[in-house]
């Protein structure tokens, strides 16, 4: 699992430059970068001197221009496509009987700019990966005139350009690749190759991607300021509704009687048979011993900050997830009736957190039920057992305590250490420490 890499969290207020933005942004749903008819010019097109290819920042212009040193140094996003290239890509793609990694569009969505041919400048190459406009949009409409004197980020945006700032808009773009949609996933197939499991939470994610920009005054007079609270949850509620479209789709037909197996707890099915570990089943899913449980990891989160926000709102995503458990033991067209439900009690939250200014009682009480709920043995699955420890690390991050806490939040992330030999009760134990420390 990933860590937050030590990056200072932002500051909780949201400026309010965002809040306009984010209200913007909640109305009109941009198509993702590779959604759009504009061709992508690749990354060599940005890449000039007098453009983002500088050796270092440059002091006179407002962002930093050399983000493409960045990028081709230090981030894993340009190296996604030789990765297809590696051994373990290559076994993969046999077992899978896709031929090459390289050329298997399945791999491409996710490791490269995959646009189709036509999409496609004179200076674009496959090999580049996921380069500047997976994420910024295809450059064709904005190329010149974005460098041009007077050129707002409004005018950029109005011109094919990805609002990447804006937290619904980034959590739609980085889930894309990081949960998969409709059009690009990876299965159980793919993970039974050897594919490692996906894990993704924005905060963390946001910081851990080296960062090609600075948020400095001139950034949040442009474009406003997101606090890390604000991006962890925006996150955590976008990957919960992607994960609910996902099973309410074609997505969740598998194979034969079984159906889609990436949608649920991987170590529900993956653990050694003589470790009893019945921890939360009955708890949080009101399921029988021996059902396998759907990956709940994103709706355990929300529960914790719904609790905290707005009880009544806490209350109906209790009730819709664990009814949402229930239906699985029912049938796949329940399961999908189930997960509608769910969806909307999941959007009335959306609503009620988009350009939330998170007060410090609030973020502490937040902290507080998820260490709790860890201590309990709530958190007992694998997947919310990480969500929470990055949860708890960012909001003790943004509260100035977490040098205080150091020590036992590395003793409980090391808990964290193997998911193959996670042991839920040294997990919980950890979790009560990190608590007392705090009190
Ligand atoms: C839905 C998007 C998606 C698809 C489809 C996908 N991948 Fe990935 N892949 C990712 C992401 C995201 C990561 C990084 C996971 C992480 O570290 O959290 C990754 C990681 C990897 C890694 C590990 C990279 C490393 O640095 O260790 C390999 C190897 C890999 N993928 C190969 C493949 C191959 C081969 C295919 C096609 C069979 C494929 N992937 C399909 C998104 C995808
Ligand atoms: C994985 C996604 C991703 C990739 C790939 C990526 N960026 Fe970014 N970029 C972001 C995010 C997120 C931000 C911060 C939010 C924002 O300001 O829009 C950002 C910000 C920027 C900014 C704005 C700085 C400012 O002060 O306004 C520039 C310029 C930029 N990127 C250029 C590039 C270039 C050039 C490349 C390719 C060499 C690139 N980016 C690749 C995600 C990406
Ligand atoms: C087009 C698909 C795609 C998009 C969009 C995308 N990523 Fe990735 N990301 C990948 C792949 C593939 C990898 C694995 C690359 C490798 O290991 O070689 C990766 C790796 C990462 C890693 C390193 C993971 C680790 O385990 O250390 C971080 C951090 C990351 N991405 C953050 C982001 C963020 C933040 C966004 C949104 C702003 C984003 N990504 C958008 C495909 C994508
Ligand atoms: C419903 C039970 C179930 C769930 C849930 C499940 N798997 Fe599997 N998995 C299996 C079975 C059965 C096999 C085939 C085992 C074999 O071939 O020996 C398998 C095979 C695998 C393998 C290959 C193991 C090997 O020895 O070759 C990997 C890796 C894997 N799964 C990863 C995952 C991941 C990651 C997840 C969660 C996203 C997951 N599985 C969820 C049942 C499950």
């Amino acid at each position: 699992m990933s860590r937050r890499a030590g990056a200072p969290a932002r500051g909780h207020r949201i400026a309010l430059a965002a809040a306009a933005a984010w209200a913007a942004s909640t109305a009109l749903a941009q198509p993702l970068p590779y959604e759009s008819d504009d061709l992508h010019l690749g990354p060599a097109t940005c890449a000039t001197s007098v453009c983002h290819g500088k050796v270092s920042p440059d002091e006179t212009s407002n962002v930093l221009l050399n983000e493409y040193r960045t990028w081709s140094n230090d981030d894993y996003h340009s190296r996604a496509y030789n990765v297809l290239r590696s051994e373990e890509s290559r076994r993969m793609a046999e077992r899978l009987g896709l031929g090459n990694a390289t050329t298997a569009q399945v791999c491409l969505d996710c490791h490269a700019d995959n646009v189709p041919v036509e999409r496609r400048g004179e200076k674009f190459q496959i090999s580049d990966g996921v380069g500047c406009e997976a994420c910024h949009g295809g450059a064709e409409r904005w190329i010149e005139s974005h460098a041009e004197e007077g050129a707002t980020h409004q005018d950029n945006l109005a011109r094919g350009m990805y609002p990447t700032e804006q937290p619904e808009a980034r959590a739609r773009l980085c889930l894309s690749c990081h949960v998969g949609t409709e059009h690009r996933f990876a299965d159980h197939d793919i993970m039974a190759a050897g594919h490692p499991r996906m894990s993704f939470e924005l905060e963390t994610f946001t910081v851990n991607q080296p960062a090609h920009y600075e948020i400095d005054e001139d950034y949040v007079r442009r474009k406003g300021e997101i606090g890390s609270v604000n991006m962890w949850v925006t996150g955590m509620v976008m990957k919960a509704e992607r994960q609910l479209a996902l099973i309410r789709s074609e997505r969740f037909e598998g194979h034969g009687i079984f159906p889609e197996l990436a949608f649920f707890d991987c170590h529900a099915c993956h653990h050694p048979m003589d470790a009893l570990r019945m921890h939360s089943t009955p708890v949080t899913s009101g399921l029988p011993p021996g059902m396998v449980r759907l990956d709940d990891s994103s709706f355990q989160m929300l529960l914790a900050i719904a609790d905290v926000l707005d009880a009544p709102i806490g209350e109906r995503l209790r009730e819709r997830t664990r009814d949402l458990h229930r239906a699985t033991a029912r049938g796949r067209g329940a399961l999908q009736g189930a997960a509608g439900e769910l969806d909307g009690a999941v959007d009335a939250l959306r609503r009620f957190v988009a350009g939330h200014d998170y007060s410090a009682g609030e973020m502490r009480r937040m902290r507080e039920l998820l260490l709790a709920r860890a201590g309990e043995g709530r958190y007992g699955d694998f997947t919310s057992a990480e969500q929470a420890f990055l949860a708890v690390e960012t909001l003790s991050i943004v509260l100035d305590d977490a040098g205080a806490v150091a020590s036992v939040l590395d003793v409980w992330f090391e808990s964290l250490a193997n998911e193959h030999e996670f042991d839920p009760g040294a997990y919980a134990a950890a979790a009560r420490r990190v608590s007392a420390a705090l009190n």
